[in-house]
């Protein structure tokens, strides 16, 4: 389903409230009844909500966006839409197991199982969402040239392969683990791969992210994040087919050892 380019209006909301709302909305879609209807006579109880996935990924859309497109700048809930389904379940499954420290992600799928979650990953995965046009950069000339530079071409002095050698060719991501960096806000970018570098995004495996965000300097996650975020949307901005993948991956980067589905 093609859906227009659509913000959802809570974008400014406080965490705290959004969880609250994002919270309630998940008790309601697995049948808990929320604190204060528990209080409520029978005769006035609320009408049974139904269990669709829609419902299920209400809890899900106050910070990602009605299709989860993502919030305003980023950072309040990334893109969902259209990563692999694969990697979002993944990142589902870190948050559960600490692996990735995000309060708020934390406590919204404490009481999920996997088949729940894989259901949710599904949804995002499929919905498809115009790319909103890059906003102007605010980085310098030369650190985007630095940016541009590790993203197709890597650093062989620090050991950095180019992005798009594991990310897509054209940088939208590979199925199944893969995600895309385009379309993605330069803060949410450098967040993540500073994440990396404090180990707050310590995944055991795959780990390879964790090699290539601690062998950049400093001033090239700022620059790696700026000029990513500065390009056009790719005409098809859908993960390549795995088979895409012909460069075999370093031997550190250890995709082999990927959680499955149970
Ligand atoms: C209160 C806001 C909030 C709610 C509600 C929320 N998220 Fe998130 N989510 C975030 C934030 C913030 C991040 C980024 C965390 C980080 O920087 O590592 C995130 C990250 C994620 C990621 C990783 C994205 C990526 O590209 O690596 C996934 C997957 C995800 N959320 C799924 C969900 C699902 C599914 C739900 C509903 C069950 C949900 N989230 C509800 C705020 C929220
Ligand atoms: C050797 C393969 C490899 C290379 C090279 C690589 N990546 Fe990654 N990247 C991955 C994998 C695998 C993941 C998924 C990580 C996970 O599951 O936690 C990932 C995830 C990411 C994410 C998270 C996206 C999101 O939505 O949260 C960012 C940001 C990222 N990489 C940036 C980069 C940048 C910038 C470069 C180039 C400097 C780069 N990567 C080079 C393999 C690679």
């Amino acid at each position: 389903m093609i859906l227009p380019l659509a913000r959802h209006g809570s974008g400014r909301m406080p965490v705290r409230a959004r969880c609250a709302a994002a919270c309630l909305a998940l008790a309601l879609a697995a049948g808990i009844p929320p604190a204060s209807a528990a209080a409520t006579p029978a005769a006035t109880a609320q009408p049974a909500i139904p269990d669709t996935i829609q419902q299920r990924a209400k809890a899900c859309t106050s910070c990602h966006g009605e299709h989860g497109e993502g919030a305003p700048d980023g950072n309040d809930g990334p893109r969902l839409a259209g990563k692999p389904a694969g990697y979002l379940l993944l990142q589902m499954r870190y948050f559960q197991s600490g692996q990735r420290r995000n309060a708020a992600m934390e406590y919204v799928l404490r009481q999920l199982d996997v088949p729940y979650m894989g259901k949710l990953a599904d949804f995002f995965a499929d919905e498809q969402v115009p790319y909103p046009p890059p906003p102007p950069p605010t980085a310098s000339p030369a650190e985007l040239q630095r940016g541009e530079r590790l993203a197709l071409h890597g650093d062989p002095s620090i050991g950095v392969p180019a992005c798009n050698s594991c990310h897509g060719t054209r940088l939208t991501g590979v199925q199944p683990l893969i995600p895309g960096l385009l379309g993605l806000s330069s803060d949410y970018l450098a967040a993540q791969l500073a994440s990396w570098r404090n180990r707050t995004r310590a995944a055991k495996e795959p780990f390879c992210m964790g090699v290539v965000a601690n062998r950049m300097y400093a001033a090239d996650v700022n620059a790696v994040a700026a000029w990513l975020a500065s390009q056009p949307p790719a005409a098809d901005m859908r993960p390549e087919p795995a088979a895409a993948q012909t460069t075999p991956l370093p031997g550190w980067c250890v995709m082999s050892g990927q959680v499955s589905k149970p």
